[in-house]
């Protein structure tokens, strides 16, 4: 009984902490401090880039690894890649369409990634965006001959997406969001897979890659182990060492995007992966580019109770209690220095905070700047539709929260400038 009424009390009190209304008002933002970039653990202070990238920069990735993100539990790489379909005068005869199977085993288990490509018919290795997408390959371009992913997605009733499975009314669904031949007009290649296919977007860990390293008996990861967004990213690496292998690929010259949860996605991938040359992060908001400390929009509370199983289990005790967090995500930025990084909010996306957004950016400078580069110089944000190009690079669209022809536009300009170069 006395058990009874204990949890009934703890069930009570967490529904008052959590159903706090979201603040959106600025003059609510809590005080708060910032974690020093440029000071160590120890309390050194940071003065040269070599200290930064030896004594700086792992410890806050250990932070974010066994705090946020989780630890990835042991190495996996693809053991076996299947082509299933290419095609050599794809988009109007100007690209390469492939479609690759990478197969992964583990304690007698099988996931398999599909990976979609668009490579631009150049004689010179080619450079690329990689990104996940969310309701599987087939939505990305208006292409018939695309495989339509058998695993599980979000539901979506405009692409006909009900009981989490896609049909062929979901074709080029979000081709807006890629602009394959835009892309293709500007010598940039696409590399994307489904998330769904690392592992499904839901609250549990007995499939996707999570149980390919449980230990006898284990049936969700350890406090400090991955969760759903560090498995994506485990993703996108992996598919950057299948990328490694492909000679039409400049593979200098990856460059990793993601929108929303997959935009957060992007940005754990670039931190913990130095292979990428440049990140892109469009709306990512909360556990992404915007700082927790201001708890403005979407909080650690929320975000935790609404996707426990995006972030790993030491994240838990942050929520409603980022006074306590041991780094902000400005400092998930600066793990992607010297390497440029863009950051784009869109106005009406309030939920994704971004003014935080920007500020991440803007605090972040100062690693880039012990490198010699600019980024975000000035504490306000710009207007809208004004970006501002620089290693790193920031702009907030007019509008909702989604990835539209004004951000690919100025992504396309970034990679241009500080990735073609
Ligand atoms: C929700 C969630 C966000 C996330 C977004 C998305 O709004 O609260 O954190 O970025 O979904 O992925 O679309």
């Amino acid at each position: 009984m006395k058990a009874l009424i204990i949890s009934l009390i703890l069930v009570f009190l967490s529904f008052i902490l959590f159903s706090q209304e979201a603040n959106y008002d600025e003059s609510e933002v809590p005080d708060y401090k910032l974690p020093q970039l440029l000071v160590s653990k120890s309390g050194k202070e940071i003065k040269t880039k070599n200290q930064w990238l030896k004594d700086r920069r792992a410890e806050i990735l250990i932070d974010f690894q066994e705090e946020m993100f989780g630890r990835v539990p042991g190495e996996l790489k693809f053991s076996g890649i299947g082509l299933m379909e290419e095609n050599n005068s794809a988009v109007n005869g100007k690209a390469v369409r492939r479609q690759i199977r990478l197969f992964f085993n583990r304690n007698e288990k099988e996931i398999y990634i599909d990976v979609l490509m668009y490579l631009p018919k150049t004689p010179k290795p080619v450079p690329v965006f990689l990104g996940l997408n969310f309701l599987g390959n087939q939505t990305v371009y208006n292409d018939p001959e695309i495989y339509i992913t058998n695993s599980y997605i979000i539901n979506n009733s405009e692409l006909g997406i009900t009981e989490h499975k896609a049909t062929g009314q979901s074709r080029g669904g979000k081709a807006y969001r890629w602009g394959v031949e835009k892309l293709i007009n500007s010598g940039i290649g696409l590399v994307t897979a489904c998330c769904g296919d690392i592992d499904p977007d839901r609250d549990d860990f007995i499939d996707g890659v999570h149980p390919m390293f449980y230990k006898e008996g284990q049936t969700e990861p350890l406090p400090d182990e991955w969760g759903t967004i560090a498995a994506w990213a485990w993703g996108l690496s992996r598919i950057m060492d299948y990328l490694e292998t492909v000679k039409e690929v400049d593979s200098e010259k990856i460059v990793v995007l993601g929108h929303s949860r997959l935009g957060k996605t992007a940005l754990w991938a670039g931190a913990a992966d130095q292979r990428f040359a440049a990140v892109i992060s469009n709306d990512s908001g909360c556990g992404g580019a915007a700082l927790s400390k201001r708890a403005f929009g979407e909080t650690i509370g929320s975000i935790n109770q609404a996707f426990p199983h995006w972030f790993c289990g030491n994240f838990k005790k942050y929520g409603n209690n980022e006074a306590e967090l041991p780094f902000d995500q400005h400092m998930l930025i600066a793990l992607i220095a010297p390497r440029p990084v863009y950051i784009a909010s869109a106005f009406d996306d309030q939920w994704a905070d971004p003014k935080g957004e920007y500020l991440s950016g803007y605090y972040a400078t100062e690693v880039y700047r012990l490198f010699g580069l600019k980024g975000l110089e000035s504490p306000d944000p710009p207007q809208i539709n004004s970006p501002i190009m620089g290693s790193v690079s920031y702009h907030i669209r007019e509008g909702e929260h989604d990835l539209k022809e004004f951000d690919l536009d100025q992504y396309i300009k970034f990679v241009e400038l500080f990735v073609i170069k």
